[in-house]
């Protein structure tokens, strides 16, 4: 039979690390808890000075490192830029992509740039896509951000292909207004649709894996373990509290082998 690839959760620090020393604590701060994991494993990005260092501690299949963005060139005349392979080089396997707080910064091709630029230095990108609202167009805005970046992306190794959905009503939301399981549930019908129409085999789309990000902790992710298909999650403002993620790996922990315990005794 073949095994299910890990459950992930993708701890994104945005800006709220400021230092080296406070980098490696925070992760070394998690890491033992998290080599001793069967079924989950750890992305962790840092923020691009510190992923180095958070690298250079991460030895163990359960945690791996990611970028939170990255340029699409190697090298060259672009100030203040950190390249995709420089982000390799540095150590990280993933680059967040997309993520709604930089949308504002960059142009549809130019995310389309950065994932095939990913992909072809066999990195996983995490795409992040979601509607403002969920008005009359929500559905059409989410076929439209697919769309953006696979008609314009190479249609290779899908196995790396990683797509976060995160409602950007419900990404750090004041009122910590996470989706529901329901509202992820039909949103990733949507997604499959398209991505069936764009990569014309559902072979393919069963091998990308799909996360849900936005407002999650320790209280609602029991909500999509229990009632959602999903790979994963992509996390923010809880990413840096070792306690709230520490309690977060325990329920994926604990579901998953519920899980295949059930499926074992049937
Ligand atoms: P949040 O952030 O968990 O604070 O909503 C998620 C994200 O922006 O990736």
């Amino acid at each position: 039979m073949m095994q299910k690839p890990k459950k992930m959760i993708v701890a994104n620090w945005k800006m709220n690390v400021t230092s080296e020393k406070d980098a490696v604590g925070l992760f070394n701060s998690i890491k033992n808890v998290v080599s001793k994991l069967d079924y989950t494993q750890m992305i962790c990005c840092p923020p691009h000075m510190y992923v180095n260092q958070v690298a250079k501690q991460a030895n163990h299949k359960n945690y791996r490192v990611g970028g939170q963005d990255a340029y699409p060139e190697e090298s060259g005349s672009r100030t203040g830029e950190t390249s995709v392979l420089m982000m390799k080089n540095a150590g990280a396997e993933y680059v967040i992509l997309g993520h709604s707080e930089r949308r504002h910064l960059e142009t549809k091709s130019d995310v389309a740039r950065k994932v095939t630029a990913v992909l072809e230095h066999d990195m996983s990108p995490i795409i992040c896509i979601g509607e403002e609202t969920r008005d009359k167009n929500w559905k059409k805005t989410l076929q439209q951000q697919l769309k953006d970046v696979f008609n314009r992306v190479p249609k290779k190794n899908p196995e790396n292909i990683i797509i976060a959905y995160e409602p950007i009503w419900a990404i750090s939301s004041d009122k910590k207004n996470p989706a529901t399981s329901t509202e992820y549930m039909e949103a990733l019908e949507v997604i499959k649709k398209e991505l069936q129409k764009i990569f014309k085999t559902a072979t393919a789309v069963s091998k990308i894996r799909f996360l849900y990000g936005g407002s999650l902790d320790d209280k609602n992710i029991e909500d999509f373990l229990k009632n959602a298909d999903v790979d994963g999650f992509l996390v923010g403002r809880v990413s840096h509290d070792p306690r709230i993620l520490m309690t977060m790996f325990r329920l994926v922990e604990d579901h998953v082998h519920k899980e295949l315990v059930e499926a074992i005794t049937k």
